[in-house]
């Protein structure tokens, strides 16, 4: 049987439209899909929308809707957008679906059996944008310490998790699986504050109602994070064992940004402790983007518009940037500037020459049929014999989720396969009858690199990935890698059209 994969998004709040945050999380973990289904694996990849909660209560009154007509409506926005930016989710979770909320209650129920939920009281001061209690201490000035504004008191009747029973467990947990949480210097984050000890959590609010009932006690709802985490097995049909849950559970990565990360390396992780369920095996938190230097903010009218740079620049290029531009993990500048740089010189100068001069010649020399090779030099070995090793590399720069270092080495493979032509200069060789041998062999050799950096660039551009492929007579719908990542792909006589340009050029503003 194929090896499964399951990757997750966060999934997104409907209080807000999608921007390139959201779209830059959904991004990474499309690439890493297309990559593991392009090698042989059995690929669950989920996004979806986390629709509870008293933001979203408070944001539809003041539109004069129901939640859940603000839901839908937000949903579709959602929706529209991965199909443009050809996300190939298999699946999209809303929290208010029965699915979840029946798994959601069961989860719940499962854990108060086990002795680890409890009713109490609460008090303490609450940030209703981000949903959380802050301790006295724990404020800064009076306000939230994550986002500034202001908090409240708030006392009420509340279920509570006992989550200090699990700070030895998770501790051990995170020191035993060092790849657990990453990068590397969120860890240390994460274990410093468990190390200072866990609370008891309040998981139950009665001050609103939009929200999965408690069972039995229907008064309270279940706080959101509790709710919005269970996403990652109720979308695999938990509290149904077989099926997805037995085939992709435990996930195989969690990506999100890192202001979510203590909810998923401390809340999450000891949930399925109390529920002895398994963890994830990997949970990696990206870095935040910034606009033209600024935090991006509705107040500063600089949020980034997903749609607006599709339009403008074409979806491969945005994809492109997003994963090229930043090293995952590490904070990052959005411009346009650098975007049209990254265009011109990396999509239309090193790619789109590449592919257009070496269709081009083959129409040229040989009519648009393929050549056989002839007998290899060493200047051909020296650059065939690159190609299985930076194969190798990206395939581990993969499992790194280093996207940046998997694009900059097909980008090393783009260079040596143009310095390539440089060196083996076929306009020369095109001129000498006695050489026509020698050219079909570098034919051959620029198109068969052309087809492996096609297959390699695919996860990240599928479009153009796929164009590729065309171009060369093949199937723009076989993306795989598995069985065709060994040098010697293309058969001779296969005809290979001439490209137009992959990428324009752009002028800078
Ligand atoms: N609903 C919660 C997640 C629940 S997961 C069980 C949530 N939603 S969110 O819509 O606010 O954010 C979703 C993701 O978008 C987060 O991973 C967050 O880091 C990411 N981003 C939001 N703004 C961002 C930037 N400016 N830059 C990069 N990513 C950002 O949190």
């Amino acid at each position: 049987m194929e090896p499964s994969f399951y990757v997750t998004t966060p999934i997104y709040y409907v209080n807000d439209v999608p921007h390139i945050g959201h779209a830059y999380t959904t991004l990474a973990c499309d690439v890493l899909a297309r990559y593991k289904r392009a090698r042989g694996f059995n690929v669950f990849f989920l996004t979806g929308t986390d629709e509870h909660g008293q933001k979203v209560e408070k944001a539809a009154q003041a539109k004069g809707e129901t939640p859940l007509e603000l839901a839908d409506r937000v949903v579709k926005r959602f929706q529209a957008l991965w199909e443009k930016l050809e996300i190939s989710h298999t699946d999209f979770i809303r929290t208010s679906q029965e699915r979840h909320k029946k798994g959601v209650q069961n989860l719940f129920r499962k854990i108060q059996a086990s002795g680890d939920i409890y009713l109490g009281d609460y008090e303490d001061w609450y940030c209703t944008p981000c949903e959380t209690f802050w301790t006295e201490t724990q404020l800064m000035e009076g306000n939230c310490p994550d986002c500034g504004r202001p908090t409240e008191k708030l006392k009420e009747k509340s279920y509570f998790f006992r989550m200090s029973k699990y700070q030895d467990a998770l501790i051990r947990h995170i020191e035993e699986n060092p790849d657990f949480i990453q990068p590397r210097s969120r860890r240390n984050e994460i274990l410093n504050f468990v190390r200072e000890g866990l609370r008891d959590l309040s998981i139950s609010r009665t001050s609103f109602s939009w929200g999965i009932p408690v069972p039995e006690d229907e008064k309270h709802v279940i706080y959101v994070w509790f709710d919005a985490l269970t996403n990652y097995i109720t979308a695999l049909g938990y509290p149904e064992y077989e099926g997805n849950f037995k085939t992709f559970w435990p996930a195989d990565v969690h990506l999100i940004g890192k202001d979510i990360l203590r909810f998923h390396t401390v809340y999450w992780p000891t949930f399925l402790m109390a529920a002895g369920l398994p963890l994830p095996k990997k949970v990696f938190a990206h870095g935040w983007w910034t606009v033209e230097g600024q935090k991006m903010s509705k107040s500063l009218q600089n949020v980034v518009e997903p749609n607006m740079l599709i339009e403008k620049y074409g979806v491969d290029a945005i994809r492109y940037f997003l994963l090229r531009e930043v090293p995952f993990g590490l904070d990052g500048d959005f411009s346009h500037a650098a975007l049209i740089h990254r265009l011109n010189s990396d999509l239309a100068n090193d790619l789109g020459n590449l592919v257009s001069r070496s269709t081009a010649m083959v129409s040229k020399y040989f009519g648009g049929s393929l050549p056989s090779p002839g007998p290899l030099q060493r200047e051909d070995e020296a650059f065939i014999g690159r190609f299985p090793k930076a194969l190798k590399l990206a395939d581990e720069q993969m499992d790194e989720l280093a996207f940046n270092k998997v694009l900059q080495t097909i980008w090393s493979l783009i260079g040596d396969a143009n310095k390539y032509i440089d060196d083996t200069a076929p306009w020369m060789l095109a001129r000498d009858k006695e050489k026509k041998e020698r050219l079909a062999t570098v034919m051959y050799n620029l198109i068969e690199a052309v087809r492996l950096i096609g297959l390699l660039i695919a996860p990240f551009m599928p479009e153009t990935g796929a164009k590729i492929e065309s171009i060369l007579g093949n199937d723009p719908k076989n993306m795989l890698l598995a069985d065709r990542d060994a040098w010697g792909g293309m058969k001779p006589g296969a005809l290979i059209q001439k490209a137009e340009p992959l990428f324009p050029r752009m002028e800078k503003e």
